[in-house]
């Protein structure tokens, strides 16, 4: 028998088994998900590791899909939402695929999955995270009950365009506040233990850029340049990935001409090097394949490949990796090593969801849907989401003078549109209008005479009208429900004009005609330009679409059993032309001032005669609405804002405090607003910035010190270096109601 000499065989296993040691990153050695990650993979074919990255719409227990399931050729599916048909393609999948891995069934569920909250534009406007993390504590409960694990929200776009339909789902055009409401909103669907049963991956959408659409037209191609990708775009990503959101998206559009589904800089660079973000990055709805008619690949093939490359780790309904991933990995054009960096963040998104352990959900009897805890959370998040923006003659809270109200308008009784858009799942019927509610709750206090007016936003039919004029006549005072059908906003429903639609402005006219006091109540998906309505009504509340609960809430509002708090997380502009229209812009050379509008101008006035600075002839200089402005039935007094220093040096923090009463006869929250300008930087910046905020509640009379503080890293910018960095010099602060108002303090940073 032939001795062969072993040593140097044992040597060379010795080594690679070292390497292969190494190579397995210390975390994978101590950390069992990994390893259990790494010895799954170690068995699983290229086909199976291409069928994890492969998502597909569910089409129930259709033979196409068992056999998908079967065979390993899908990792997730969504829009499955029937818990029987959930767990039986769940056990093809864990007793009768080669590996037993689970699928993860997912769905849109963005404010609210049967108890429908505002939209998310107008929990925004709530300024109160515990009120977003609430709703999407319930939606998560509700929709986890019937199997859904993952959630593609909370949608995180800054948005300053409210042509956009998707203005509706965002939660405004601020950064910082996005920020803080977007992770409010992840922590509620995740729960303290995303294993839960009752707990779902969340998804920060749409990675980058989206709300940056040219001209508000979805999907539309947008020009970000690093700087403002990097202060304005990123900040709520950063957030989200911080707040441990377990999986982001894709957004359709192109940066710059780069499609995100094929960004590599965007899901590599910054996603996983910069951030080191180690969670699942799905496509969006087909967007991989869109990549063609981008123009920037030729077929799916080359969208596979470009997609691959830049890191997307599933490809939702594009059919491209399942079709093509294979023979490009066989080619060399994607290597295996990218691949299986993208079934680890999936099997790692599976473990952290429970799913090995527990795959199926329980099948009850009865579903956690509409419970009183729930509505009453519905309730309040519309309450506190509804902003005052008029309120003339104190005509709200209607008082015990008021016999006979007239409840009128397309909105008043609209069970299917004050829901508002992306609540696939939400059964109109379960919606408390308010017509409903003001009957149900204040019918014995005043006498209600309804009457539509309208049919729907959209009714250009103006015959309804007398009768809606002649119930204002009757009555004390006119509640005048109006705005947006819920079909006017969300994805691919942009508005080139965003007034009232419909011959509702006309139906104001004809009701403030009777000199009947009118409240005008606006339910819509996104700031309109209501000029003239503002003018012509006494007050004027706006609601959004504030869900389920919306008519209970503007019941307790204009009677007075609950007091407005929101504020505006959007701007209003006065009329479209002002687009792009927001607090936080530039000073300019020439910052608008004292301005003669349009029809001002004497004729024959000369060209040089009035004035050059930045404005609109037929607009001025101010939005309708700024940002952050919302009344109250009380008032708030601003005072003594104090600073701890008056320079700081780098490192060093700054306190500020300020008292705040409430000098009204109502007990009442308000929303203390702290916001922050450096008056000189290399690169011009906006003239405030919002930095904190703290909603409190001060009972009449009381007072409160509010404090806040500012870090260098608060004061810091992205600079023309690329570089995110404080510069010394002079900045101001501003604690106050909202982005116009306030004393500015000054202080320096040496
Ligand atoms: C849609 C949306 C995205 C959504 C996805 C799944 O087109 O852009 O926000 O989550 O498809 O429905």
């Amino acid at each position: 028998m032939k001795f062969v000499n072993l040593k140097p065989i044992i040597y060379v296993g010795l080594v690679l088994l070292f390497l292969t040691s190494c190579g397995e990153n210390k975390s994978t050695q101590n950390n069992p998900v990994e390893k259990s990650i790494n010895d799954l993979l170690s068995k699983m074919t290229l086909e199976e590791k291409i069928g994890q990255m492969n998502q597909l719409t569910g089409l129930g227990l259709s033979d196409e899909m068992q056999y998908n399931v079967r065979e390993g050729r899908v990792g997730s599916i969504l829009n499955e939402l029937e818990p029987t048909v959930i767990n039986e393609l769940q056990r093809l999948a864990v007793e009768e695929s080669r590996l037993g891995i689970p699928l993860i069934f997912a769905r849109d569920v963005i404010h609210g999955f049967k108890t429908i909250f505002p939209i998310p534009l107008g929990q925004a406007a709530s300024w109160n995270p515990s009120v977003v993390e609430d709703g999407a504590r319930v939606a998560a409960i509700e929709a986890a009950a019937a199997g859904i694990r993952w959630t593609f929200a909370p949608m995180i776009d800054v948005s300053r365009d409210p042509r956009w339909g998707r203005i509706a789902e965002s939660l405004g055009e601020d950064p910082y506040l996005t920020s803080v409401l977007g992770a409010a909103m992840i922590k509620g669907f995740q729960g303290e233990d995303l294993s839960a049963p009752n707990s779902m991956a969340a998804c920060a959408k749409h990675f980058a850029g989206y709300g940056a659409s040219e001209s508000g037209k979805d999907y539309n191609t947008t020009w970000i340049p690093e700087l403002q990708l990097r202060e304005l775009y990123l900040p709520p990503f950063i957030a989200a990935a911080e707040a441990g959101a377990a999986t982001f998206m894709c957004s359709f559009n192109d940066i710059n001409g780069v499609p995100s589904s094929g960004n590599p800089y965007l899901n590599k660079t910054i996603l996983r090097d910069e951030w080191k973000y180690d969670g699942l990055l799905v496509s969006d709805w087909g967007s991989i394949e869109q990549m063609i008619p981008h123009g920037v690949c030729a077929d799916l093939k080359e969208a596979a490949e470009l997609a691959a490359n830049a890191y997307v780790d599933m490809d939702m309904m594009g059919f491209a990796y399942i079709n093509y991933l294979k023979e490009l990995v066989e080619s060399g054009a994607v290597s295996e090593k990218i691949v299986d960096d993208a079934v680890r963040n999936i099997l790692r998104l599976k473990h952290r969801l429970g799913l090995f352990e527990n795959p199926y959900v329980e099948v009850l009897d009865e579903m956690p849907f509409y419970t009183e805890s729930s509505l009453q959370k519905a309730k309040q998040a519309a309450v506190e989401s509804a902003v005052l923006l008029k309120n003339d003659g104190n005509v709200l809270p209607l008082g015990s003078k008021v016999k006979t109200v007239a409840v009128v308008g397309p909105l008043a009784d609209a069970q299917a549109d004050q829901v508002g858009t992306w609540c696939f799942d939400a059964e109109p019927e379960h919606s408390v209008t308010p017509l409903t509610a003001i009957r149900n709750e204040y019918g014995k206090k005043v006498n209600v005479i309804a009457e539509k007016g309208l049919v729907y936003s959209r009714d250009k039919d103006k015959k309804g009208i007398e009768r809606a004029v002649n119930a204002a006549k009757r009555s004390d005072v006119v509640l005048f429900f109006a705005g947006e059908e819920s079909v006017l906003s969300g994805e691919a429903r942009s508005r080139a004009d965003i007034s009232l639609p419909g011959a509702q402005s006309e139906m104001l006219t004809a009701l403030k005609a009777t000199g009947k006091p009118v409240v005008l109540v606006i339910m819509a998906g996104r700031p309109l330009t209501i000029e003239k309505e503002v003018k012509e009504a006494d007050a004027v509340l706006y609601a959004f679409h504030g869900g389920t609960m919306a008519g209970p809430a503007l019941a307790d509002l204009i009677f007075g059993k609950a007091i407005p708090s929101g504020k505006l997380p959007v701007t209003i502009p006065r009329m479209v032309g002002q687009i792009p229209v927001y607090y936080a812009h530039k000073n300019t050379g020439r910052p608008g001032a004292n301005v003669d509008l349009i029809d001002d101008i004497p004729v024959g006035t000369l060209q040089t005669s009035i004035g050059f600075t930045s404005y609109h002839l037929d607009a001025g200089t101010t939005p309708l609405f700024s940002f952050g402005y919302g009344l109250s039935y009380t008032n708030f007094d601003y005072s003594d804002v104090k600073l701890s220093k008056n320079t700081i040096s780098r490192g060093e923090t700054l306190n500020v405090e300020c008292t705040v009463k409430n000098t009204g006869k109502y007990d009442a929250a308000e929303v203390v607003q702290f916001y922050m300008r450096d008056k000189v930087a290399k690169l011009a910046r906006p003239v405030r910035e919002l930095k904190g905020f703290e909603k409190i509640h001060l009972k009449a009379g009381e007072s409160k010190t509010v404090k806040f503080s500012l870090t260098e890293d608060d004061l810091a910018y992205w600079n023309e270096d690329m570089v995110k960095r404080a510069e010394p010099g002079e900045f101001e602060v501003w604690v106050s109601p909202n982005s116009q108002t306030g004393k500015a303090v000054s202080f320096y940073l040496k």
